[in-house]
């Protein structure tokens, strides 16, 4: 069986990942592909294939389509993933969710309602040396986890979205809500959750604008920078960092520190993950760079889905993962507004 694809949305994110994913796959078509911008929904047509829509709601409301990409910009995935999952497609959202818990709960429903398969673009579940920490964590490699750091910081999305400018709707605060922490931050808080398996039970976050300025001059009106202590539920205690002011280097470490020793992934230049054990021993797992803004490997988000599809088995990272990751960027958004620090129900 083939499934008939559209993809709304065709900037960075679709070219990248989605569209050149849905083509090499197997089981999938482009049939449909929008974005407001006509010129990057032809191009993207013309490399992978699929008619170009003339809007969201065509895409979503054509009977042939099996499934869709929303690939839009965030303040439109509530709107875009609620139609297209109430009329009957299985969804592929992109990060964040929802820029409200409303609009994300919304989502929730009409999953729920429709009995289609909602996956979240929480990707690096998927990147193969976290799968492998995964794995390692749940055979006990570490004990108990009790402390941990982590960061996710590049250039900024003016390197990187479509646009191309330090006019990106990135730096919006009606379109991106959230600024690096709903871009980079989101991917690392899901991270933190599936990696110990544990929730994020308090937190307290500083952020700023540290250095981006608009297409005025002026500095942007989201954070670019955030810096987090964490406590999760089971009583693991540590820091997590967002960053597009990182120049140079793309940082995307994470530390675990267990009780029979330390997991280092991606800490190290040409180190994927290395288990340092208590008594000192090491042991080193190169398991294949992550994608980072310059080196663009296949990510495994489209199979995922359409195995999803497929199968009838709940994909890796679901509706309310989403919602959970939101939750904690809520949280350290209000934290960091606030001065103080912020519990959450777990
Ligand atoms: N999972 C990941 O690793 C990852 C990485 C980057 C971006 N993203 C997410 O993907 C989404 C898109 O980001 P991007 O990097 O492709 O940005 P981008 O700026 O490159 O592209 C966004 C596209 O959406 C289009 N668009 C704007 N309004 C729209 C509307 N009303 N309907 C449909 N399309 C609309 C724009 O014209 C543009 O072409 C964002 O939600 C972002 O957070 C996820």
């Amino acid at each position: 069986m083939t499934l008939k694809v559209g993809i709304i949305g065709c900037g960075s994110i679709a070219n990248h990942r989605h569209a050149p994913e849905y083509r090499q796959n197997p089981y999938t078509d482009i049939l449909l592909v929008y974005d407001p911008n006509p010129d990057r929904a032809r191009k993207l047509a013309d490399k992978y294939g699929g008619q170009v829509a003339g809007s969201w709601e065509e895409v979503v409301r054509h009977p042939e389509i099996d499934a869709i990409s929303d690939c839009s910009t965030n303040e439109m995935h509530h709107l875009i993933t609620t139609q297209a999952l109430l009329a009957g497609k299985h969804v592929l959202c992109e990060k964040p969710i929802a820029t409200t818990i409303a609009g994300a709960k919304q989502i929730l429903a009409a999953a729920n309602k429709s009995g289609k398969v909602l996956m979240i673009d929480h990707n690096q579940r998927l990147v193969s040396a976290h799968a492998k920490a995964r794995q390692l964590i749940e055979a006990g490699e570490l004990g108990n986890i009790l402390s941990f750091k982590t960061s996710f910081g590049h250039q900024g999305p003016e390197h990187w979205s479509a646009n191309g400018t330090n006019g990106t709707w990135f730096f919006k605060k009606a379109r991106s809500a959230f600024g690096v922490v709903g871009d980079l931050g989101i991917h690392k808080v899901d991270l933190l959750r599936y990696l110990l398996q544990d929730e994020i039970a308090e937190i307290s976050a500083f952020s700023g604008v540290l250095d981006k300025k608009d297409e005025h001059g002026q500095p942007i009106e989201v954070c670019d920078h955030m810096s987090c202590l964490l406590r999760t539920k089971s009583g693991a205690i540590g820091t997590a960092s967002f960053s597009w002011s990182y120049y140079g280097d793309e940082d995307n470490s994470t530390i675990l520190y267990g009780e029979r020793g330390i997991m280092k992934i991606f800490a190290e230049p040409e180190k994927d993950l290395e288990i340092i054990k208590a008594d000192g021993q090491r042991v080193l797992y190169q398991l294949g760079a992550m994608q980072t803004n310059d080196n663009q490997t296949a990510s495994g988000v489209i199979d995922a889905f359409v195995e999803a599809i497929r199968t009838g088995q709940a994909p890796i990272a679901t509706g309310e993962d989403g919602l959970a990751a939101l939750r904690i960027v809520e949280a350290a958004m209000e934290s960091a507004a606030t001065g103080r620090s912020v519990r959450l129900e777990t």
